[in-house]
């Protein structure tokens, strides 16, 4: 077992995707044969949409559930829910006290948010990489497994890690974004156009609870053309991407047949969604089923979600203590 400690969390604001799947979770099912693990649902973080109360909790059971249906065994990671932690926002408080608002405010996940929803750009939204960075130096985390879209936050949470460091003694490890294949992932959208996600663009993502019909659907859908007219051509984005997505759950042979096929420009590409939604059908629905299982048993949810709170409340209280001393906030000992 490696020492470097791993810490990362998802929002619970939607249902969880392939982006989800193959950018963060793939490897936290990996990293947790190797490192000592801390996975969580970001509630808090999602509450800078306000979402309904009662959609709430159904949501973190729900990213509970898919969570442990990739493969996360909660009995070798440390597996929470983010506001069971009272630690991470007293820390987050101090955060923010290191965190200018010129460089929050240039963060691009701030930028793109307040371009869209103008009407509420809160406080919450502006110190969203603050929170961040205290979800993972609350545990000394080392290793962040995230996708692409989380570069920049890492780099922020490295920033404070090294600004108290620096003005309070060493304390924190600098956070990096991981990946086990090296390069951080972006798992595109079925149009071409940007990323799959929670809540944006739903008919080009493919979620993990989505049925078998619809992803069929979706994936014929997918932006595609009449093929190429001239041998060995430059691939379009969108077939870059279907290509992409047939290499995440497609046998080597399967994408290579179908790129032999562009190449000399016979390719179908009806014949090759089809067996990209077959092979991804294979890939899902298992994740699927065992989710609706997992769910639908409220009391088992409960009682890992207890015990993944006493592990991470253990950790988290031993650092926000020594952080408190290092401040000068430790008046009665
Ligand atoms: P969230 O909930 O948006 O996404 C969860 C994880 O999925 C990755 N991801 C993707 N990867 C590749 N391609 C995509 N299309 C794609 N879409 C999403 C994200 O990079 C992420 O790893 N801020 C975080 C949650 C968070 C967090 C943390 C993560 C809160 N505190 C501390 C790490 C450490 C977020 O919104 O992720």
């Amino acid at each position: 077992m490696n020492q470097e400690i791993v810490v990362s969390g998802i929002r619970s604001t939607g249902n969880l995707h392939l982006g989800n799947y193959f950018g963060a979770m793939k490897n936290y099912v990996k990293m947790q044969d190797e490192y000592p693990c801390y996975f969580f649902v970001a509630d808090y973080h999602s509450l800078t949409t306000h979402p309904e109360p009662a959609a709430l909790k159904q949501n973190v059971y729900k990213v509970l559930a898919e969570n442990i249906a990739c493969g996360l065994d909660p009995e070798k990671v440390t597996l929470y829910v983010q506001s069971d932690i009272p630690e991470i926002p007293e820390l987050y408080l101090i955060l923010n006290m290191l965190a200018y608002k010129g460089e929050l405010e240039k963060t691009a996940s701030f930028k793109d948010k307040a371009r869209s929803q103008p009407d509420n750009v809160n406080a919450g939204l502006l110190t969203y990489p603050t929170l961040m960075s205290a979800d993972i130096m609350i545990h000394k985390g080392q290793y962040v497994p995230v996708g692409k879209d989380q570069e920049q936050h890492l780099e922020m949470a490295r920033n404070f890690a090294q600004r108290f460091n620096h003005r309070y003694g060493e304390t924190f490890p600098e956070p990096e974004a991981f990946n086990f294949g090296t390069q951080l992932v972006k798992i595109p959208s079925l149009d071409g156009n940007g990323k799959m996600s929670k809540s944006e663009n739903e008919n080009a993502t493919i979620y993990l609870c989505d049925t078998d019909e619809q992803i069929i659907k979706k994936i014929k859908k997918a932006k595609s053309d009449q093929g190429p007219l001239t041998e060995f051509s430059e691939m379009p984005d969108y077939i870059v991407n279907l290509f992409d997505l047939m290499q995440l759950v497609s046998a080597k042979e399967t994408v290579e047949h179908f790129k032999s096929t562009f190449n000399h420009c016979t390719i179908r590409y009806g014949d090759m969604k089809m067996q990209l939604a077959e092979d991804m059908i294979k890939f899902i629905s298992p994740i699927r089923e065992k989710t609706i299982s997992i769910k639908e048993d409220t009391a088992l949810i409960q009682k890992i979600m207890k015990a993944g709170k006493e592990k991470a409340r253990e950790s988290a209280s031993k650092t926000l203590a020594e952080a408190r001393k290092k401040i000068g906030i430790h008046f009665y000992c």
